[in-house]
């Protein structure tokens, strides 16, 4: 097999009603824990990393570890840059052989991200690389970029025909409400499906990505608290809002946070458990499976991309 683009996954994606899991990848042990989660559900999957993931592992690591996952499994994996800042760093990932990249000009103006967003469509499409760009702004933090809730906006449905149109983009991160990190949500969780609704009216089967869609699992939490971690006011989008997203028609949902809290709650508990533990595959080798677990719950109850 070799790594594929996101194109067909997402037209299946749509003729069946389910969505794909875009999961965020740092380590050997988190890439190993999502593939085999995907392998062993029959699962198309995305694997996504960040600028910050690129700069931690080494883009040579990463990409050799994501080679390593595509031949020892059977399914469709795509390689994603997640939160592209620039044209620069698209061509980058585009260069280094991923199959699709975002760019992220959701802190321009209108003009300004459309102009950048054709930039980089042009140079990944005459690569056979496709590209996700942004419209509207989430709230949270994603790499060194913190965005306060005052700084973020919706999605103008009125706006997403037209960038669509002239940007030839193959994707769209949409802004109805969720945010990055694991406090989503002060009082209950809300996502502003109506926008959803109308998007999809004026452009009908297009692809649409959810950002910052981690659940945020009270237990996965709980486990973390309850071996030493101080993670307060966390909150994140229920399976079932995630299930009615994919209904009225997001395809892309994008998990960071929620592997994040599973990969710490196991080593937590171990160190805590076993204080005389030193040897590291006795506690990543949990955090690994935990991981495994977490994205079979996500492929089977939620995302509904098994076959
Ligand atoms: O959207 C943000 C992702 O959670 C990536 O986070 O930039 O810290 O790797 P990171
Ligand atoms: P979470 O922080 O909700 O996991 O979102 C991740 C994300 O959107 C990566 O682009
Ligand atoms: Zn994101």
């Amino acid at each position: 097999m070799a790594l594929v683009t996101t194109k067909q996954m997402f037209a299946d994606a749509y003729a069946g009603g389910y969505a794909i899991g875009a999961f965020n990848i740092n380590n050997m042990e988190i890439i190993q824990g999502i593939v085999d989660a995907a392998q062993e559900t029959n699962s198309p999957v995305i694997l996504q990393v960040s600028s910050g993931a690129i700069k931690y592992a080494r883009p040579t690591y990463l990409k050799k570890l994501v080679e390593a996952a595509v031949e020892d499994t059977t399914i469709d994996i795509a390689l994603h840059l997640d939160h592209g800042a620039d044209f620069e760093a698209c061509k980058a990932a585009i260069d280094l052989g991923f199959t699709s990249v975002m760019i992220d000009g959701s802190h321009h103006d209108f003009e300004e991200n459309i102009r950048v967003t054709k930039e980089v469509v042009e140079y990944a499409h005459a690569r056979g690389v496709v590209v996700e760009a942004e419209l509207g702004r989430l709230a949270g933090v994603e790499d060194d970029v913190d965005v306060s809730v005052e700084d973020s906006s919706y999605t103008d449905p009125q706006q997403v025909k037209e960038f669509v149109e002239r940007t030839g983009v193959d994707s769209l991160a949409i802004a109805i409400g969720t945010s990055h990190g694991a406090v989503k949500f002060t009082g209950e969780p809300k996502l502003e499906y109506g926008i959803l609704k109308e998007i999809m009216e004026l452009v009908p089967n297009f692809p649409l990505v959810l950002h910052g869609a981690s659940s945020v699992y009270p237990e996965a939490v709980a486990l973390c608290n309850d071996n030493g971690a101080d993670l307060k006011g966390s909150k994140g989008v229920p399976d079932e809002m995630l299930r009615e997203a994919n209904r009225l028609g997001v395809c892309k949902i994008n998990v960071d946070t929620d592997l994040r809290i599973a990969f710490t709650g196991q080593i937590r508990k171990v160190f805590n458990e076993k204080p005389s533990e030193f040897d590291p595959r006795k506690f990543v080798g949990p955090a690994r499976t935990e991981i495994t677990r977490l994205v079979k719950h996500k492929i089977i109850n939620v995302f509904g991309s098994g076959k």
